[in-house]
Order: C-alpha cells, then structure tokens, then sequence
C-alpha cells in the first residue's frame, strides 16, 4: 500500500522542482571573466596596488620569518642583514589577472600574477643588486550563504601559491655577492608568500569589495528614463557560473509622477540567455518587461485626421473604394471627412528571432464629416508592424517598419452590412500614413540604457532570443 502514497509524493515532489525550475527573473546581467578581471585591475591600481608592493618590508619579513623556524637561522640572518645597507622593491606590477572556475559549486577562482624587481644595496659591491621575483594571488570568491536579498559575494579567501614563486638574481655577480644574494633569496623564498598574504590581500579584499558593491549599482542603475516615466532594476539573486556572474534583476516601470505601473519578479514567463561564449556581458530582458515599456512609450490614444485635407488622395481612395460598396454612402462623404483612430491596446511585441512584429488592435472611425455625430461605420484593425531594434550610442532605438492590417471587422455600420475587408487597401494607407510615423516620432528619441558605458564598452548590439530582448557588447575595452 505504500507504493502508491509515495509515488504521488515523489510525484509532487517533482512537480514542485519543476515549477521552481522554469521560473524565470525578469532581467538577467551577466558579467564574464573580461569584465571581472579589468574591473579588479583597476580597483586594484585605485587601491594603489603597486605603491603596496613597493612598500613591502622585506628585511623585517626575512628577519620574522626566519626566527619562526630553525633557531639557528636567527644567527645566520644576523650575520647577512650586516652586508645589507637597504633591500627593497624597486619595482613592482601586476600581471593579467586570469579568472578560472572552480571545482565547487558557486564559487570561482582569480589569480593574480604579481612580478617585482628588488633592489640590494651591499658595501660588498658598488652598483645595486637585483632580484627578480613572481608570485601569485590566489583569491577565492564564493556567493555567501545569508539571507540578505540579494544574497553578497565575497573574497572568502586568499593565499599565494607556492608554485608560482619564483625569485633570481637579474646579474650575474662576483663570487662573493653571489653568494650573499643566494643566501637572501633563501630566506625571501619562505618571507615572500607570507608577505602576499599579509600586505597584498587585503588590498585584493577591499577591491574586489569596491568592484561588487559597483556591480550592485551597475544592475540598480538609476532609473532609465523613458519619457514620460522610467524603468528601473534591482538585483533578486546572484550565483557564479563557472568563471562568470549571473546577477538576476527584478524590474519597475514607473510613471512620471514616479508610482510603479507594472512590477515583475520571477515567474513563468520564459526567458533565454544564450551562452556567454567569449562575449565579455550580457544582458537579457523578459518579453513582458519589453512590452511594459513599450506601453508607457506608446499609451492609447485617439488620433483625428481631416482626411480631405491632410491626405487627398486616400480621400478619392476611400470614396472610390466606398464606391463599390455603395454608391448613396460614397456620395454621403463630403470635402471634410474624418478618420478617427484610436488604438485599443498598447502594441505588444513578439520577440521570435529572427524577426520581431508588433500586434495592436486599433479602431477606426469614418465620418462623413466633422458635422456627422455618428460615424458611417467603424472598423476593428489587428495590425502588424516588424519592429527594428539597434544602438544609436548608448541608446536603444525601436522603430516600427511598415504596418499591415491583418483582421479588419466591422463593428458598426449606419451604411448596412457589408465586407470590410474591400477597404483594406485604403485602411492600410491611413494607418501607414497617419499612425506608423506617429509612434514612430514617440520611439524615435530612444531609450538609455548605461550598462554598457559603465562596463567600459563603447559600443554594443541588441538582438532577439526566443521571448527576450538581448545587449551585447561588440568589441572589447574602450
Ligand atoms: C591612493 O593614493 C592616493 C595618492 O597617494 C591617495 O589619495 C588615495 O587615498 C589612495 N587610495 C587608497 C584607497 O588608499
Ligand atoms: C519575488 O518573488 C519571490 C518569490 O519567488 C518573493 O520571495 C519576493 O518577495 C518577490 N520580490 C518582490 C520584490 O516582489
């Protein structure tokens, strides 16, 4: 009897992990190992990374390190530190930071290549004796286990690995300092990693600290305007993904006043992000979050057209068209006859690479003219129009490009019934007269999106995925 009790409950059990499964976050950033690692490096130098490892106090790590271990090296280094009359880094810089996946779950490894050169100041010899010397960072970043929403990422830990130490001398020397620079290079061998671990990492700690809470801002991002009103984003959740970030945003439209019009958070509306590949970001956005901006862009609205005036030749169109349909209603049209348009619905895109169509629903009325009270009869017009998305700087540019009528109904006739669809030559050339470029000058001023600037990228594309509006940088690093 127990079988089938639980059988339902694996049964619901999976129901439940699917349901999780294929929610989706309305906007996805994620950020590469390109980003990651030009960011840290200039945090780093912001930190005055290099200054650090000028200052690095190699004697006193030497003379420390040594007295930790065998007790007779402390004489040994007593003996050494009488030839030195200075020893420092003369020079020092950090290498291309490599960022790498780690074996664990949610977290990711950067390594952090550092090479110096230290300068010996000995009465033994008159000119400077110089080291060498490469060492290497290791910082672990892992997605901490709170319940802080979003949830932090932090350099959990960080260490230099011993095989990337290597320290030799740049001259060749005589006998005498050849064997005192050996002798230093064995107790700086030991001093070294220990120096990266006190001096060096915790100025990776507060960079990498600067360059997530920029991250964070990066995704909150002052709300983008979208005139009137503006969208806004807020991170819902984070994880590392092999060796990138995928930060989940939330998204809100606002209106003028600033009040929230439409609020998305995860649900089943789908969302594809394409593989980061070797692009350095990427981000996504939810079908539905496009379409809420496209409505505050484009509200309803009702448009008023003298048609004789504005546009005689569809007027003679409309009356010869009428014509076939009934001559007593073609005579009916006068020299002042008006179309009223009004879109029902907002126009609601279909992004389905590789083309995105707008529909709407619009009703049209005709008027005899501006005197008649009633129109001679109105129609319902789903339309649609290919949408072009493209950057114009960091701009996002939407334009409708041509706009058919697909279903023409009519809804109301004082003329008596007849097939509307006979007027869909002279419907199409009002709408492509009057409303295309009509929402066309709405979008035309764009849609600032800085993610890209602030990403240090000068230009990048939009494109389209199955239900998602997709930016992606073009080239690399400004
Ligand atoms: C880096 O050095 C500059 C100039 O010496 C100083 O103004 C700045 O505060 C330093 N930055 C940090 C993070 O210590
Ligand atoms: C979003 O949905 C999650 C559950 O999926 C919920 O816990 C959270 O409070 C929601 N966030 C917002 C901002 O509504």
């Amino acid at each position: 009897m127990a079988v089938p009790w639980t059988f339902s409950l694996l049964c619901g059990l999976l129901a439940a992990t699917l349901a999780e499964a294929t929610l989706s976050p309305p906007a996805v950033l994620n950020l590469g190992p390109e980003v990651i690692k030009e960011k840290l490096t200039q945090k780093l130098e912001d930190h005055n990374v290099t200054t650090i490892l000028q200052q690095l106090p190699l004697l006193s790590a030497m003379h420390d390190n040594s007295a930790w271990g065998v007790p007779l090296l402390g004489n040994l280094v007593n003996s050494i530190l009488k030839y030195i009359i200075w020893l420092r880094v003369t020079s020092a810089s950090i290498l291309q930071l490599q960022v790498q996946p780690s074996p664990y779950y949610q977290e990711m490894m950067v390594r952090i290549p550092v090479n110096m050169v230290a300068g010996l100041n000995t009465p033994l010899i008159k000119t400077i004796v110089e080291f060498h010397m490469e060492s290497e960072a290791h910082a672990l970043i892992r997605v901490e286990k709170s319940n802080s929403i979003p949830s932090r990422l932090v350099l959990s830990d960080c260490s230099s690995s011993d095989s990337s130490l290597r320290i030799r001398l740049l001259h060749r020397l005589s006998f005498l300092v050849n064997s005192l620079a050996k002798k230093i290079m064995n107790l700086l061998m030991p001093a070294l990693p220990q120096l990266v671990k006190t001096e060096l990492c915790p100025v990776i700690k507060a960079a990498f600290d600067d360059m997530f809470a920029d991250f964070l801002r990066l995704a909150r991002a002052v709300p983008i305007p979208l005139s009137p009103g503006g969208l806004e984003f807020e991170p819902l959740s984070l994880i590392i993904e092999e060796n990138f970030i995928q930060l989940d945003l939330g998204a809100k439209v606002l209106d003028s006043k600033g009040r929230v019009t439409a609020k998305f958070n995860n649900s089943e509306m789908p969302l594809t992000v394409p593989a980061l590949g070797n692009k350095a970001f990427c981000f996504a956005v939810r079908q539905d979050v496009v379409n809420a901006v496209v409505a505050a862009l484009l509200p309803s609205e009702k448009l008023v057209i003298p048609l004789h005036y504005v546009l005689p030749d569809v007027a003679r169109e409309l009356k010869s068209s009428l014509e076939m349909i009934s001559k007593q209603a073609a005579n009916r049209l006068d020299g002042t006859q008006i179309v009223k348009i009004v879109t029902q619905d907002v126009p609601y895109l279909d992004l389905t690479p590789p083309s995105t169509t707008a529909a709407q629903q619009i009703v049209m009325d005709i008027s005899a003219s501006e005197k008649d009270l009633h129109p001679l009869f109105t129609v319902g017009i789903e339309t649609k129009s290919k949408v072009q998305f493209y950057s114009e700087g960091d701009r996002l540019m939407f334009n409708f490009n041509g706009i058919s009528s697909d279903r023409i109904q009519l809804m109301n006739s004082d003329i008596g019934i007849f097939n509307p669809e006979l007027l869909k030559n002279v419907i199409t050339m009002i709408l492509t007269a009057e409303l295309l470029p009509n929402q066309n000058s709405k979008l035309r001023t764009g849609i600032p999106v800085s993610i890209m600037k602030a990403l240090g990228y000068e230009t990048a594309s939009w494109s389209s995925a199955k239900d998602t509006l997709l930016l992606t940088p073009d080239s690399n690093f400004l």
